[in-house]
């Protein structure tokens, strides 16, 4: 366990969705686990002008919606003295400088700070200019961190001149840039099942691998953030951040060893190894569609009638989007490693089921004996089921000599194993100042240098989009992006021999 200092978690956006869903929960379990340290308060900001004991009670509510099976109460006791809320209007000129003389009271907040933004990006530049502005990212005597939500920019440009606004005030150490997917503990073992094992190796490369598919779906449709969604598309909004974060931990060199520096050097020479997407051949490489109206199967198994993104547009007064709620793309990297290796990525909202995983298909075994006999394929599952699973062809016992698929499947959770979320690792993380799991500029810009031309050239081709029913498998016609007529889509609890045929 690694020492945390006495310390302030100033967290901006308090009464949003983050904050009541994962954030106040989250950092309610750290307290329960003993993971807080006894000098770590919480100071909570938001708009309005809200009494601490108001706040304490909203605070109840979240943790009463998330805990429904209820609490320790000594723990809530010692939660609730944690907290802390301060009001900033935006309209008051002195909100900033009645924040610092409310942080100036050592008695109740130790002077180390972090600072979590979880506020709309637009407001990502102007919070930090005006912390700076009243002293509150000085580190003469304390830390001073600040956690950015994603998205970190909307294309290169946008990222880097909000890199170049923040960092007039702050120094890359000071700077915490969330990829939440990096906090799972499934996307954690993707290194250390590569690099703590000896068989994989060897077999981790394109003499072997045939081809990678990183899938994240989701039954959710775009939800309330009909607005948010419909500027920023499933490219922007999961490949550019988490699925190529993902594909990263897939492909890059072992890290020379475990400290942060290592492994994100290790990761950025791997995004900025991926092939740009020839704009002038996208539709070999990239697919997009959208969800029409249909049925998904929500979560207690039943099944439930849902519009289609477009009517969900038109019921706030927007008529027309090209902006996909399906992405499938095909990428190439550029080392001597994966020359040649498609990596297939894709995600999509209201689809069939909800699932995130790594699909590893390997080549053609030496010994082929019959026209039927598959390939072998290497599952490593994220969520929902955190399981390795294996496919390796075996004898039919019987006279004959024939093979079928064999299921090597191991859940990675115990039932006994600590179930953490990802944001309460990534909160612990700031606190103790381990930058590993957070996001390096060069990552980010690697990122969007990849997705820029995509998202442009999607933007500016106005043909209707593809539908696809909701609560559906891939469109058929997404399989344009293959590189052979035998690669296909992969499910989460399918054999390979049952692939889906469109
Ligand atoms: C967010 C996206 O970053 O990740 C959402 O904005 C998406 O659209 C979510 O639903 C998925 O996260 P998770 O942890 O539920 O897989």
């Amino acid at each position: 366990m690694k020492k945390i200092d006495p310390c302030t978690l100033v967290l901006f956006g308090a009464s949003g969705n983050l904050s009541r869903v994962k954030l106040m929960p989250g950092l309610f379990r750290l307290d329960a686990a003993g993971r807080l340290p006894d000098h770590m308060a919480i100071l909570s900001v938001g708009r309005g002008d809200v009494s601490r004991e108001a706040w304490q009670a909203d605070i109840k509510v979240m943790l009463d919606t998330k805990f429904k099976n209820g609490y320790d109460e000594a723990v809530f006791k010692r939660f609730m003295a944690r907290n802390h809320y301060h009001a900033n209007p935006p309209t008051d000129p002195d909100a900033f400088k009645k924040m610092q003389a409310k942080l100036a009271d050592e008695s109740v907040f130790p002077q180390n700070l972090a600072y979590f933004l979880s506020v709309r990006p637009t407001d990502f530049a102007p919070i930090v200019e005006q912390l700076s502005g009243v002293g509150l990212l000085d580190e003469t005597n304390h830390w001073r961190r600040v956690l950015i939500e994603k998205p970190f920019g909307t294309d290169l440009p946008s990222a880097q001149a909000l890199q170049a606004s923040i960092t007039k005030h702050l120094k890359e150490s000071q700077i915490y840039r969330i990829d939440h997917y990096l906090g799972k503990s499934a996307l954690q073992n993707i290194m250390l099942t590569r690099f703590a094992n000896t068989m994989f190796e060897p077999i981790w490369n394109n003499q072997y691998i045939d081809h990678v598919q990183i899938t994240n779906n989701e039954t959710l449709g775009v939800g309330d953030r009909t607005e948010f969604y419909n500027n920023t598309g499933a490219l922007r909004d999961m490949v550019q951040s988490h699925l190529l974060q993902t594909l990263a931990l897939v492909a890059m060199e072992k890290p020379q060893d475990l400290s942060p520096e290592s492994i994100r050097a290790e990761k950025v020479k791997l995004l900025q190894s991926i092939e740009p997407i020839p704009v002038d051949d996208l539709n070999k490489h990239v697919f997009r569609a959208q969800y029409a109206a249909g049925r998904v199967c929500v979560g207690d198994g039943h099944g439930e009638n849902v519009h289609g993104y477009l009517d969900e547009l038109a019921s706030v007064g927007v008529t027309e989007s090209v902006t996909e709620t399906y992405a499938a793309l095909k990428l190439f990297i550029d080392n001597p490693r994966w020359k040649g290796v498609p990596f297939y990525v894709r995600t999509a909202k209201r689809m069939h089921e909800g699932n995130t995983a790594i699909s590893i298909r390997f080549k053609k075994a030496p010994m082929q004996l019959n026209d039927e006999q598959h390939q072998n394929w290497l599952m490593l599952n994220i969520q929902p089921r955190e399981c390795i699973k294996m496919e390796i062809e075996s004898k039919i016992p019987g006279l004959d000599i024939a093979t079928r698929t064999l299921s090597i499947d191991s859940p990675q959770r115990q039932a006994t194993d600590e179930s953490i979320d990802s944001y309460e690792s990534l909160l612990l993380n700031l606190m103790e100042g381990d930058p590993s799991l957070y996001l390096h500029i060069s990552e980010v810009e690697a990122q969007w240098r990849l997705m820029d031309p995509i998202v442009k050239a999607w933007a500016a081709d106005k043909s209707p989009v593809h539908q696809y029913i909701a609560g559906s498998r891939d469109p058929a016609e997404s399989s344009v992006i293959f590189e052979s007529e035998d690669q296909f889509w992969r499910y989460s609890i399918e054999l390979n021999g049952d692939k889906h045929q469109s």
